[in-house]
């Protein structure tokens, strides 16, 4: 059941999408109020009380935006959908930035509107049962090392520490991590899984899957990038609830595509890895990758920035890293071009063919970094200290 508020600039508009609310099938409530988004903050009370705030208003200025964030300031769950006729890709950035995720054009598709519903719900259903992290690798600069990073380090969690481990390949040019762990092609792709959504459960989703380890799979990216503007978030966040329900860890190779679709998984993902190498050209698109992150709300604690390739005697060192990017690289990796180029020419990870080489190593200090190893809480260790062994024999008094 969702609680939706809808604050519209037209009462006409309302009734429809009041009608359409009723036909899409999905458990509702609703309040509606009249309003334009300017307006926003006196609706604030009732904004923190609802899962879904629908505004309607096809008269804004792109300054009105600003009216949004200030209304969902105390409502970190709350789901934002505009619509509007007034639509622009300029208009759509602004209102990702301002926080709505959910963008529609007016006179409203009842099929985008059902199915960006449909992710409402699933997010808040995703909510209540989550229990696997999800940990996304995003780069301002392409070519730096993320799929490397991410698919060796999932081998690296589920060969050595024992997690249970799904890889998914968001990239949306041309997809590649699956052949950096495996020579056989993968049974079916995000694309060919998202075309058939209906179908999901365990049982389809294991069938679609490479298994490379007993501990590792991986779901192939789309393929080639007409396919990949075929995905939607609805499907994405439908994958990415029941990966959560059946893995420790989700980590989500996103590379340099940040997109609308992307956004929606940065959005879910409890961390993010940010790559980058020691050039002026990766930090000048670091910088403005984490000033986005800034504006989509992220907390600054969210991500953590790693450079691949490292070398100390680079002129741009870590001083100037931490300068520019206000924050550390919480993990530095070392150039290792041998590991690497006998790692991706066999499709083989690192861990397999290049175990003692600089790089795997330096991979697994970054599992140890973002998985640290469960710590025992003090009061099990104390209630182990002190435990009966269950073969001790019972203590006698001593006689007198
Ligand atoms: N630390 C490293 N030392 C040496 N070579 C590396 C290292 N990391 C990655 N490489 C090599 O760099 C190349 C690019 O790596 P990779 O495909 O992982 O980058 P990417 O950031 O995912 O690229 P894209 O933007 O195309 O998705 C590969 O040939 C890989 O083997
Ligand atoms: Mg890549």
């Amino acid at each position: 059941m969702i609680d939706i508020l809808l604050v519209s600039a037209n009462d006409a508009c309302a009734a429809q999408i009041d009608a359409m609310l009723r036909d899409c099938g999905i458990a509702h409530t609703l309040r509606t109020e009249p309003g334009a988004l300017r307006a926003l903050a006196r609706h604030a009370e009732q904004i923190r009380k609802a899962d879904l705030l629908i505004i309607e208003d096809s008269a804004f200025a792109a300054t009105d935006l600003a009216a949004i964030e200030e209304a969902t300031t105390h409502a970190p769950n709350l789901s934002c959908m505009l619509v509007t006729s007034a639509l622009s890709t300029d208009t759509l950035m602004a209102a990702m930035r301002a926080g709505v995720r959910h963008v529609l054009s007016w006179p409203l598709d009842a099929t985008a509107f059902a199915r960006e519903l449909a992710h409402v719900a699933g997010k808040k259903n995703a909510h209540t049962r989550r229990a696997g992290r999800v940990l996304s690798f995003a780069a301002g600069k392409g070519g730096c090392g993320t799929t490397l990073i991410a698919a060796n380090l999932g081998y690296a969690l589920a060969a050595s520490r024992d997690k249970r481990v799904l890889l998914v390949d968001l990239n949306q040019q041309f997809a590649d991590a699956s052949l950096l762990l495996s020579d056989k092609p993968p049974p079916a792709t995000l694309y060919d899984l998202s075309t058939q959504i209906d179908r999901l459960d365990p049982a389809f989703f294991e069938a679609c899957v490479a298994r490379v380890h007993p501990n590792l799979d991986v779901l192939a990216g789309a393929g080639d990038p007409v396919k990949a503007a075929e995905l939607r978030a609805s499907h994405l966040q439908r994958v990415l609830a029941l990966a959560r329900e059946q893995y420790d860890i989700v980590l989500c190779d996103v590379g340099q595509s940040i997109n609308p679709l992307s956004i929606h998984v940065l959005d879910q993902s409890d961390a993010i890895t940010v790559v980058l190498q020691q050039t002026i050209a990766h930090l000048h698109a670091t910088r403005r990758l984490l000033d986005l992150f800034g504006e989509l709300g992220y907390a600054a604690s969210k991500t953590r920035l790693v450079v691949n390739h490292y070398d100390k005697r680079e002129q741009v060192g870590l001083d100037a890293i931490e300068r520019t990017l206000g924050a550390k690289p919480a993990h530095l990796l070392p150039h290792d071009a041998k590991s690497a180029r006998q790692a991706v020419n066999q499709g083989m990870p690192l861990y397999t063919v290049a175990k003692n080489g600089a790089l795997a190593k330096s991979v697994d200090a970054l599992a140890a970094l973002l998985c640290p190893p469960e710590a025992v809480p003090r009061k099990r260790i104390l209630a182990r200290l002190f435990a009966a062994k269950p073969d001790a024999r019972p203590q006698l008094k001593p006689s007198h």
